[in-house]
């Protein structure tokens, strides 16, 4: 019914469930290794990087904490144009700043947010992304923790979406490039 309607939208699986968690595992494992004795703060970006943070702390062995931001990004005046929708509740001053992110595309967007989070003084900022998209990148970013790299395509699933839909798929899919007809 509902899924099956989504699911006619998608032209390819390019994760699958199993394929998600072996990463998410994968990353959870590393950041409990380099974080040891830290006490690190997971910034997710909102909203693409929910359904990725809520399994990647329960494969985190430390105790963590979460908070969120949200950014909006826009295409005009001009591309790479971010502004804050709703801000850290916390400071991260001194602490050890982990951002989870669900895709990097262009770069733009985490690029604004790490300059306006560097400012802020955090002991260390590093990023998490589960999808890394290197062939449309305009600003190099180097994230310490990047689950797969994926071809140039508009992705969606797992918490990333096509006009707020698609999020609860369970894995993620390519979109027929009919659905969104060069509107990315
Ligand atoms: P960037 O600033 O171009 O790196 O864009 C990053 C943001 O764009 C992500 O946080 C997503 O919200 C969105 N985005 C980029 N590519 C995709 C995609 O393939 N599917 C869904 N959202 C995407
Ligand atoms: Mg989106």
């Amino acid at each position: 019914m509902m899924e099956n309607e989504m699911i006619d939208d998608i032209e390819e699986i390019i994760l699958t469930p199993e394929d998600i968690e072996r990463e998410v595992s994968r990353l959870g494992r590393e950041i409990s290794a380099d974080y040891m004795d830290k006490d690190p703060l997971l910034v997710g970006v909102l909203r693409g990087s929910t359904v990725f943070i809520a399994d990647l702390i329960r494969h985190i062995s430390l105790p963590v904490r979460i908070d969120f931001i949200s950014i909006s990004s826009y295409q005009h005046p001009s591309p790479g144009v971010v502004r804050i929708i709703k801000d850290l509740d916390e400071p991260i001053t001194g602490k050890d700043i982990i951002i989870i992110e669900g895709i990097i595309d262009t770069g733009l967007s985490l690029g604004y947010l790490i300059r306006v989070l560097n400012l802020r003084e955090p002991a260390s900022l590093e990023i998490c992304t589960l999808l890394d998209k290197p062939a449309r990148r305009i600003l190099a970013l180097n994230p310490k923790y990047v689950g797969v790299e994926i071809p140039d395509k508009f992705v969606v699933g797992y918490g990333l979406d096509y006009n707020q839909k698609y999020r609860n798929l369970p894995f993620i899919g390519a979109l027929k490039p009919e659905i969104y007809q060069g509107n990315r």
